[in-house]
């Protein structure tokens, strides 16, 4: 068995290239340097009106006027696209469901390969409750979801023959939030949500601390544009 110290490389700190995966370590590290990631929980329906889940960490926002959500997907080893791509593309639509601690097991679950034909919410156990404008239900037992109008996809090229990585985006034109998870002050409770994220390997983690970190004399309104504008105000009218 080799001891940690084993692993640095001759001549210096760790440098690898991607395109040769010369790390020398036993699990390519390049996915445990961005993290912790959000996850997508990702609800569409199929041309069939099948409803389908799916967990993908790679993800985030892109910008608020308007917001837009991406998430992205490679395709399976036999080089077919993921039925959530298929679907958000053929259908226009999908849900952002936010992964929480308290769903963890349903959302590896749903991460299980499934035919297309099986409804993935009720497999798991999960609640679908209507969108109102988008057709995909949301699920009920998170606290935090998105209606999304699918904007466009970038298709990256892969290295393996035949297979490629798509980046769907979205425009968010719905928010859901539970009264629950709304503190008296106005803002999101993120304790009480307790978001699930994924490190790297088998790794995840979830929110459970929070600290501000406010620059001296940064005043409310400064504060409220970064958090986006006021309530009822669109940017371009302020
Ligand atoms: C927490 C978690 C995060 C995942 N993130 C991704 C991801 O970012 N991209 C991806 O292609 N697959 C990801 N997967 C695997 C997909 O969820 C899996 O391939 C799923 O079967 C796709 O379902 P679909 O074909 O119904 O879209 C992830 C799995 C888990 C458990």
């Amino acid at each position: 068995m080799r001891n940690t110290a084993d692993w640095r490389q001759p001549g210096g700190p760790m440098f690898y290239e991607p395109d040769k995966n010369d790390h020398g370590l036993p699990h390519a590290p390049f996915k445990s340097c961005i993290v912790p990631r959000p996850i997508a929980w990702v609800s569409t329906l199929s041309k069939a009106g099948i409803v389908n889940l799916a967990p993908f960490s790679q993800c985030n926002i892109l910008g608020w006027d308007p917001p837009y959500i991406m998430f992205s997907a490679n395709t399976h080893h036999d080089g077919r696209r993921k039925d959530s791509v298929i679907n958000a593309e053929e259908t226009g639509e999908f849900v952002f469901n936010m992964a929480t601690w308290a769903l963890r097991e349903a959302v590896v679950l749903t991460s299980h390969i499934m035919e297309p034909g099986i409804d993935e919410m009720a497999a798991a156990g999960l609640t679908p409750e209507p969108s109102r404008l988008v057709k995909p239900p949301r699920v009920k037992e998170t606290p935090i979801s998105f209606e999304c109008r699918h904007h466009q996809t970038l298709v990256l090229p892969c290295d393996t023959p035949g297979t490629a990585t798509s980046m769907v985006v979205g425009r968010v034109i719905g928010v859901h939030i539970a009264d629950e998870v709304i503190s008296p002050t106005g803002k999101i409770d993120i304790l009480k949500v307790r978001p699930l994220a994924r490190m790297g390997y088998l790794d995840y983690t979830s929110v459970t601390d929070i600290f501000e970190l406010r620059p001296e004399g940064t005043s409310d309104r400064t504060v409220i544009g970064m958090s986006g504008g006021k309530a009822g105000v669109k940017r371009a009218a302020e």
